[in-house]
């Protein structure tokens, strides 16, 4: 075969390719579904990037090849930097950024397809490019706010106030009813029109949403994204871009479905307002100082190398403490002991879907050892010790016991059916719910005051030299 004829046989079978492509990608969800085999399926994710990008690019007529090679090479290059260099605890920001780009990449695809004069636009056709475009640039701009937000830059700024909402409802009334003239009337003005508005109203929709729930929002423009990238799909007519951007779509929206039912919050909530800027403030019912016990690392050391059975709860704590990979020479030094160690993950541990989870691996923690917060909870009432590093909204019992509790009815680890229960926090101030937490003041319960990685590793050094 020659060149020529050997891109027209592709050419001619991209339907099989696409189909080998689309398959791949449902076996990279598959695979990222569990730690195990994640690694599998991120491999079976890139070669179905591969397959649909090398396929599309055989498909087209009279590529701009300087163009398409200089914009792959120049992507890929971006990406490795990227992806080699950025921190873990800068992965939401990252997450967030790529999906700007997603939507922008629906936004140029559109404008270019309404730009391709020559054609008339069917009925059809101008609704899924209103919807993908608009969707589009609703998720490029929410997106950089998201980006701008997670990463702490002066301006993405919170906004609040009376006037936020009428602004929001002006701008989406106005994007639509542009819109709806674009469709009517086949106008350019009133597409571009759309197309600002679209970019605007992202910004104004995110905007008032606080820092805390930008995971959520994440994972919803993630969705967002998969959405518009479908909708272009259809534009476009391929279709490999209509069943991955609708796996993406549809997983996102999973995703974010699971993190607010996790948090016993509706989507509504976390969208329109609720605790993300402030968060409730500590409600200390009657004002009295209430009791506690707190003892030391040493204390907590010897307890659990006397111990059958320990399980380690971590949170948000333990990563801003960075105490990972302490907490891994922990497990360590007790399994030597024989002690019994595993961990318990709660779906909303940290700030990040799966932070525990990526934190405890990146510290080579065994994944047979790292249990879900479902399977485990009914091991508490036969365990001796249960250590909480730095977590609290996800073991606090209001939220089973306490019907006045904001988070009354969120699922969590019941960590108060142990024997004794031991935390590791710097104060006995509030987790991100703002709320106080009655686990603290338990007669079962000793509070260890630091910072979590140096009070773990003091428990290191006292489990190290009662070794027998
Ligand atoms: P939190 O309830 O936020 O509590 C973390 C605790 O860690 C704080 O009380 C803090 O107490 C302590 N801490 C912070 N830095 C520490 C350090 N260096 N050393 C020791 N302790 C430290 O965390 P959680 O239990 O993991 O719950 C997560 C919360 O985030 C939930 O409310 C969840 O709904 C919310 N959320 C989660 C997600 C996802 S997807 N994971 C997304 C959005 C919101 P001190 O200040 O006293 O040390």
């Amino acid at each position: 075969m020659n060149d020529v004829t050997y891109m027209n046989w592709i050419a001619a079978h991209a339907d099989w390719f696409y189909l080998v492509g689309a398959i791949l990608f449902v076996l990279t969800l598959r695979g990222l579904s569990s730690p195990k085999t994640a690694i599998r399926g991120n491999r079976f994710g890139m070669a179905a990037m591969a397959i649909a990008v090398v396929t599309t690019f055989f498909l087209a007529e009279g590529p701009v090849l300087w163009l398409i090679i200089g914009a792959m090479v120049l992507g890929a290059l971006v990406g490795m930097w990227r992806a080699r260099t950025v921190a873990m605890t800068q992965m939401p920001e990252t997450v967030a950024l790529m999906h700007s780009f997603v939507g922008l990449s629906a936004v140029a695809i559109a404008l270019a397809t309404v730009l391709h004069v020559e054609q008339e636009h069917s009925a059809i056709a101008r609704i899924e490019l209103f919807i993908g475009c608009f969707i589009g640039a609703i998720t490029f701009s929410a997106s950089v706010f998201a980006f701008g937000k997670l990463a702490a830059k002066k301006w993405a700024k919170t906004i609040s106030g009376g006037w936020v909402k009428p602004v929001q409802a002006l701008l989406f009334l106005a994007m639509i009813g542009f819109g709806a003239l674009y469709f009517a009337t086949d106008s350019l003005p009133a597409f571009y029109a759309m197309t600002a508005l679209a970019v605007i109203f992202g910004w104004f929709w995110i905007a008032p949403i606080g820092g805390g729930d930008m995971p959520v929002v994440v994972s919803l423009l993630n969705s967002f994204s998969g959405w518009a990238a479908a909708g272009i799909g259809f534009t476009l007519g391929n279709s490999m871009l209509i069943i991955a951007g609708s796996l993406v779509g549809s997983s996102g929206a999973i995703l974010s479905y699971i993190m607010c039912k996790a948090m016993n919050r509706s989507l509504l909530n976390v969208l329109f307002g609720g605790m993300g800027t402030a968060a409730v403030v500590a409600g200390d019912d009657d004002g009295a100082p209430k009791n506690y016990k707190s003892g030391s690392p040493e204390d907590a050391g010897f307890l659990m190398s006397n111990s059958s059975d320990v399980i380690i709860v971590p949170g948000y704590g333990m990563a801003q403490g960075r105490a990972q990979n302490a907490v891994k020479e922990l497990y360590d030094m007790l399994k030597e002991e024989g002690v019994n160690v595993r961990f318990a993950i709660h779906p909303v541990a940290g700030r990040m879907p799966g932070h525990m989870n990526v934190l405890l691996a990146e510290a080579d923690v065994p994944y047979d050892d790292i249990i879900e917060m479902d399977e485990i909870n009914s091991d508490f009432a036969s365990t001796d010790v249960v250590l909480v590093i730095g977590a609290n909204d996800v073991v606090n019992p209001s939220a089973k016991d306490d019907t006045g509790s904001p988070i009354y009815g969120m699922p969590i680890l019941e960590v108060s059916k142990a024997q004794t229960v031991m935390v590791i926090k710097r104060s006995m101030s509030t987790g991100y719910a703002g709320l106080d937490n009655p686990l603290f003041y338990m007669d079962k319960t000793m509070m260890i005051f630091g910072d979590a990685k140096k009070m773990v590793e003091e428990m290191v050094r006292t489990v190290s030299d009662s070794g027998h």
